[in-house]
């Protein structure tokens, strides 16, 4: 049987769906390459959110198709996800030796499309239509269980796509309208995580907090989504629960009050505010403003003293003034977030913002995404410094990343935590207690004789 190996870019989701497309062919029997070098399949998952990771993917193509073409001329080569989607047919105009363009209404289909190339019957291949309940198609959702590696954390698509249509963002028209799965597809899938010991799922989706909300009326005041919440709260055997990526707007009562209320609610929220300037997130038709995002960060934070909130920022956006920015740097330091994912505006083909008037200069966004990434190292510095000699849960997922003779797990809030352990830690939730911080990790030494 053929051999896959598919490089992902962008987001959760991106890997999401690379992890169901990889195991929806080893079903069909293919094994998983170790490197694109000798694999007789290779995909290419792309990101379009910005036109940085859509060259990076392109170059990465250009590369492949330079150096395994003409060693291996059956390799079968293909883009897909959110690129594939945007640009379809254009793709093998610019790449040659593109065999398959595959959208992300259709994943589904890898298998059945890959067949057909590798068995000569079709050359090329463009799939980008919509297809209705696409985000219910894949059956093989997890991979077969391997008795390798356990994984301890697990990402679960709960919904696709985001009709909010925020001026700058390419995601509607890559990821098309919302589409919801139901409560039951979801928990069955995190109870065979769990069965699988699985401890933490993280529920994923371009606006997670308009899961359901159409298909799922309030029930006792709760959202489709907290209802959700409820159910994955339910499930035996999942001890932490997250979800990415939410919209402001999106956090009612109800999902404030879920904060306190489910003790598996993990207390970290990502809050996108991408602007702190009325005028701009106006502009940006982001649905709420700077004030009420203030109000919401308190609720969060009343709800839940420890709560760690993080956002993403966009600089440079057309018309962004030296006083719009300033008050980004004013709302920053006001809510002081716990970290933030900073971008340079990047115009996207067929968005509202592409063609708004008074474009930022890029040397002037450059020196904006400079001093907002500056405070943001300032207040991430102050607030995990604060963290040494505290005593934090942690949930263990494995070997540290730099040093595998350490162990790493994450906070409730999601920092990282690297500390003295044995592979036995591995799927534990446990207490250590800082010892020092760095800007990125926490330092920590196993807390169970120090009793607070
Ligand atoms: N809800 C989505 C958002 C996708 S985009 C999700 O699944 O995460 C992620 C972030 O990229 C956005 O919050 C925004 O800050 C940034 N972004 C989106 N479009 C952008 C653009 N045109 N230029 C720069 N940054 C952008
Ligand atoms: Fe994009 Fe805004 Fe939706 S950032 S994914 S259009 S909430």
């Amino acid at each position: 049987m053929p051999s896959v190996y598919i490089k992902t870019y962008g987001c959760q989701m991106n890997e999401r769906d690379s992890e169901a497309v990889a195991a929806q062919l080893v079903a069909k029997g293919y094994t998983l390459a170790t490197g694109e070098g000798s694999a007789d399949v290779v995909l290419i998952n792309t990101c379009s959110v910005r036109d940085t990771a859509e060259q990076k993917a392109l170059g990465k193509m250009e590369t492949l198709a330079g150096t395994l073409r003409d060693r291996r001329p059956a390799v079968v080569l293909g883009f897909m996800g959110c690129m594939a989607q945007s640009r379809g047919r254009e793709l093998m105009d610019r790449v040659p030796d593109v065999d398959l363009v595959l959208g992300t209404q259709k994943f589904h289909r890898a298998g059945e499309l890959l067949e057909e190339l590798l068995s000569g019957r079709r050359s090329k291949v463009v799939e980008t239509a919509a297809e209705p309940r696409s985000e219910a198609s894949i059956r093989e959702h997890l991979m077969p269980e391997s008795g390798g590696a356990r994984s301890v954390s697990a990402f679960v698509s709960i919904m696709q796509g985001c009709n909010q249509h925020c001026t700058f963002c390419i995601v509607p028209h890559t990821r098309g309208a919302e589409r919801s799965r139901t409560i039951e597809e979801v928990v069955d899938e995190c109870r065979e995580l769990a069965a699988r010991g699985v401890k933490e799922v993280t529920l994923l989706g371009q606006i997670v907090t308009s899961y359901g909300r159409r298909e799922i009326p309030a029930r006792d005041g709760r959202s489709g989504f907290v209802q959700l919440l409820d159910a994955v709260h339910a499930v035996e055997g999942i001890e932490r629960i997250r979800f990415t990526s939410p919209h402001p707007k999106g956090y009612g009562p109800d999902l404030v009050e879920a904060f306190a209320r489910l003790p598996k609610l993990m207390e970290s929220a990502h809050v996108p505010v991408q602007s702190g300037s009325d005028r701009v997130l106006r502009l940006m038709h982001r649905g709420y403003t700077r004030s009420r995002f203030v109000e919401l960060a308190t609720q969060l934070r009343a709800a839940q003293p420890g709560m760690g909130l993080t956002t993403d920022i966009i600089v440079g956006f057309p018309g962004e003034s030296e006083e719009d920015f300033a008050e980004t740097l004013s709302l920053y330091r006001e809510v002081e977030f716990d970290n933030a994912f900073i971008f340079k505006y990047s115009p996207r083909r067929d968005t509202p913002a592409a063609t708004m008037p008074c474009p930022v200069p890029a040397e002037v966004i450059d020196e904006r995404h400079a001093r907002l990434l500056s405070l943001c190292d300032e207040v991430r510095k102050r607030k995990l410094g604060a963290m040494v000699g505290r005593r934090v849960e942690i949930l263990v997922e494995g070997a540290s990343r730099r040093n595998h003779s350490r162990m790493q797990g994450r906070t409730r809030c999601n920092n990282i935590v690297v500390f003295e352990g044995s592979p036995r830690h591995k799927g534990q939730v446990m207490d250590v207690r800082v010892t020092a911080a760095t800007l990125t990790t926490l330092y920590a030494d196993p807390a169970i004789h120090n009793p607070d």
